[in-house]
């Protein structure tokens, strides 16, 4: 259990410097996590062809939170399995439809 608590804590300062620029967790993990395929940033400085940018997901009038959380529990063909948790599901669905 300390043990546990002792990795936490090591990895929010392994992330905190991140949330200087991106407020919010799901932003954080955005940028640790799928950043390497998608601008997940609110203006990227260059478009990206190979996955959409989460902007363009968010502006989708199809995206609602239930079909973003759908998506992110099954994972997506390209992408390597993530597990997340539903709480960093959450997270995640929050920050892409604060891109709206
Ligand atoms: C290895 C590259 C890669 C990574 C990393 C990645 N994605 Fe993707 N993602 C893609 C590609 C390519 C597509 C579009 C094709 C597909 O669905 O597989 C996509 C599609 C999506 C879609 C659906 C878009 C739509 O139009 O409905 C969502 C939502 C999404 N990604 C979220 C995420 C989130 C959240 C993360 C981080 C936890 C992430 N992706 C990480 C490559 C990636």
């Amino acid at each position: 259990m300390r043990r546990a608590i002792e990795t936490v804590l090591a990895l929010a300062l392994l992330v905190f410097p991140a949330a200087a620029q991106d407020p919010g967790a799901g932003g954080r993990l955005a940028v640790l996590w799928c950043m390497a395929c998608h601008v997940v940033e609110p203006n990227p400085p260059t478009a990206s062809d190979s996955a959409p940018s989460f902007r363009v997901i968010a502006a989708d009038p199809s995206t609602t939170s239930g079909s973003l959380d759908r998506y992110l529990s099954r994972g997506h063909t390209l992408m390597p399995d993530f597990s997340l948790s539903s709480q960093e599901r959450n997270a995640l669905v929050a920050y892409i439809l604060s891109l709206r």
